[in-house]
């Protein structure tokens, strides 16, 4: 009989919940379709429990998800938690905890989506961050010094180990191999500036990069990467960039593929177990509205089935999603677009051929 994959669902703070509730109705629509199974355990993570109990992830439940085949994430973030305690707590635990060392995020303009960049097209806006996802500035080695004094010194270390560095960079040139389009991958980075971390980076890209004669290479500074994706987007095919510009990069990476309506992102540990979840936070006061877009955890829920190795599913998954887009029967990525969240979840199912 074949695998009963095994998806932890961590629905979150806030609109999380109701867009994970969207991707789930699409990823048994899929396994419906084309025939794999799969069991959800759902955990209540996140701000409503941590002010209840004070626990954010316990190292029992990391252990737990160790097991799984997958995790879909919906948001987190909660109004009356102190900022930083569930990022911490939870979302960095997890990617940290489960050494999810790739956070990958495509910039894909459907056809039909609004973007703001004057005269691009979806044949200009098609390319993939790499981003490194458990080292940097995001590792929390730091400290205060005479904290709450007008002499106060605030440290915050970027670390980056040639091992993390390596299978980052790794990963991005096995990508552009398989994506197979521009065969190409742009180094973002501030070595002129951080000329010992991103030292590393450059001299570990070269020679990484050796390996890989048959993809282009490039480097560009994090601010001329900002200008040229609004500027030139179709210069890009693959990027590869430390924690931060990652983070920085992929948020202007989703304003011109249409929105956070839109982006989605995968958490990866190759050999480990890999985390899907829209980029876009918890968004709480629309909570319960229904009027949250679900694309964007819908794109996520794809991007789960590709990993799991169901490519046929995530072909529907993307099909469904284009035919709605560029049809324009949905035109809004935004909380206006008039349709309810379950509505656009149910109109995504609908148009999910196969069987
Ligand atoms: C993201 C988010 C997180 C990050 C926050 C919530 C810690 O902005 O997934 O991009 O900075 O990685
Ligand atoms: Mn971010």
């Amino acid at each position: 009989m074949a695998k009963e994959y095994q998806i932890a669902v961590i629905p979150g703070d806030g609109t999380g919940p109701e867009v994970v509730r969207e991707g789930l109705k699409v990823v048994k629509a899929a396994s419906e379709k084309t025939g794999f199974r799969y069991r959800t355990i759902h955990y209540d993570f996140g701000g409503d429990r941590y002010l209840k109990t004070g626990e954010t992830l316990p190292d029992s439940a990391l252990e737990e998800l160790k097991g799984m085949d997958a995790i879909y994430l919906g948001a987190v973030g909660h109004p009356e938690v102190k900022t930083g305690i569930l990022e911490q707590g939870l979302l960095l635990k997890l990617r940290f905890g489960l050494d999810q060392y790739i956070n990958l995020r495509p910039v894909k303009l459907y056809p039909g989506v609004w973007t703001p960049l004057k005269d691009k097209g979806p044949e200009d806006i098609d390319f993939v961050v790499v981003r490194e996802n458990t080292e940097g500035l995001y590792v929390g080695v730091g400290g205060f010094l005479k904290k709450g004094t007008g002499d106060e010194v605030a440290v915050q270390e970027m670390i980056n180990t040639r091992k993390g560095v390596e299978r980052c960079v790794r990963y991005a040139f096995e990508y552009a191999r398989k994506r197979n389009k521009k065969r190409q991958v742009t180094l973002c980075d501030k070595a002129n500036v951080l000329i010992f971390a991103h030292d590393l980076w450059r001299r570990t890209f070269k020679e990484v990069g050796e390996e890989y004669p048959d993809i282009k290479k490039d480097c560009a500074l994090v601010d001329a990467t900002c200008m040229w994706m609004v500027k030139n987007p179709e210069w890009f095919d693959v990027i590869v960039t430390c924690n931060m510009f990652g983070d920085i990069i992929t948020d202007l990476g989703a304003m011109i593929q249409g929105g956070m309506g839109v982006a989605a992102g995968a958490n990866i540990n190759p050999q480990g177990v890999s985390m899907f979840e829209p980029i876009h936070g918890s968004a709480p006061k629309y909570t319960g509205k229904n009027v949250i877009n679900p694309l964007a955890a819908i794109c996520a829920a794809g991007m789960m089935l590709e990993h799991l190795g169901e490519e046929k599913g995530a072909k529907l998954v993307d099909e469904a999603i284009t035919t709605l887009l560029s049809s324009g029967r949905i035109k809004d990525l935004s909380t206006k677009s008039g349709l309810k969240t379950y509505e656009i979840g149910d109109m995504v199912v609908r148009n999910m051929g196969g069987s």
